[in-house]
């Protein structure tokens, strides 16, 4: 792959690759020994801790050289275009770009660039806006199948703010597609019609005992702007309706397993007592963030020759 800015365009076979690449890094494997340096840079305009952090432990296990970079003290606060911080990211000698940007498809005007235009840097992205984040998927099929030794014919419920949230979004394409079944819940107001070719809405006391994975989402206020159920969003009542506290915890199937993307609002889309209790991924997910980042970023590496790899 010269670019990773998606998971649509991953077949299935893909998909097992990189997992079985990521669980080899998991398992102690060491990556190939670079034969020239490779020079990336994390760029995030939108916040992160686990991802930003993730990437860059990635990227030094893998051997490269990352390239500090601060976007609130850099041209684009001048109001350099996010094209020509990239072309400047290239002119300088960078080979790879990670990132994170609040507008959906920022990505497009990088990796099909014109005749005129001369960037070539590799894209991974971090997530875009309400649009993509490929590498919070793979390490959430990852951390899936690791559980499960399998994808295929798992029920998996996606619950909470589906509309603003791009894990939703790439995690309910990609698990179709892997053949899982996919169900819906949280506030009706966050459920649109658009998911409906994916799966079935229903209310989450209809869910908890059946579903092999319980998948919560982060209610996402910062992307609540002229949202009219903002104002009288409850913590206490979104929780009580939707989240999971020791009764519907107790509830679920024993081999089933509750997975959050993080942030957590503890005590909202989770009981704070829960997030580290038997069925909660929630680690783990992070943990096998960090190697799945790897197969993703080697998988570019090889798609651009760097480095050595073929
Ligand atoms: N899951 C996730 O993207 O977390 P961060 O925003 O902390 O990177």
């Amino acid at each position: 792959l010269p670019h990773f800015v998606t998971i649509e365009n991953l077949s299935n076979d893909d998909v097992s690759a990189l997992i079985e690449r990521a669980e080899y890094f998991k398992h102690g494997g060491t990556p190939e020994t670079l034969t020239n340096p490779v020079y990336s840079v994390n760029m995030f305009f939108e916040d992160s801790t686990r991802t930003h952090t993730s990437f860059e432990m990635a990227e030094r296990k893998l051997g490269l050289t990352v390239i500090p970079f601060d976007p609130a003290h850099s041209s684009v606060k001048k109001g350099e275009t996010l094209y020509d911080t990239l072309l400047t990211m290239d002119a300088i000698g960078l080979d790879l770009a990670v990132i994170r940007h609040k507008e959906n498809n920022y990505y497009n005007d990088l990796v099909e660039t014109s005749d005129n235009q001369t960037l070539d840097i590799g894209i991974v992205n971090a997530g875009d806006g309400s649009g993509q984040h490929p590498s919070q998927c793979l390490l959430d099929m990852m951390t899936i199948h690791d559980h499960f030794g399998r994808i295929e014919g798992l029920k998996v419920a996606i619950i909470g703010d589906l509309t603003n949230s791009r894990v939703a979004r790439s995690n309910m394409e990609l698990l179709t597609q892997l053949g899982a079944e996919v169900y819906f819940s949280g506030p009706e107001y966050w459920y649109s019609d658009e998911f409906g070719k994916y799966g079935k809405y229903l209310p989450v006391d209809e869910l908890v005992e059946k579903m092999d994975v319980m998948m919560l989402l982060r209610v996402q206020h910062e992307r609540h702007d002229g949202d009219s159920n903002e104002g009288s969003f409850n913590p206490e009542e979104y929780h009580k309706k939707y989240g999971i506290n020791e009764e519907r915890y107790e509830k679920m199937k024993d081999d089933a397993i509750i997975m959050h993307p993080g942030p957590i609002n503890r005590g909202v889309e989770l009981a704070s007592e829960l997030v580290e209790s038997d069925k909660s991924r929630f680690k783990v997910q992070m943990q096998n963030g960090v190697f799945m980042r790897m197969a993703m970023i080697e998988a570019v590496m090889r798609g651009r020759k760097l480095g050595g790899l073929e």
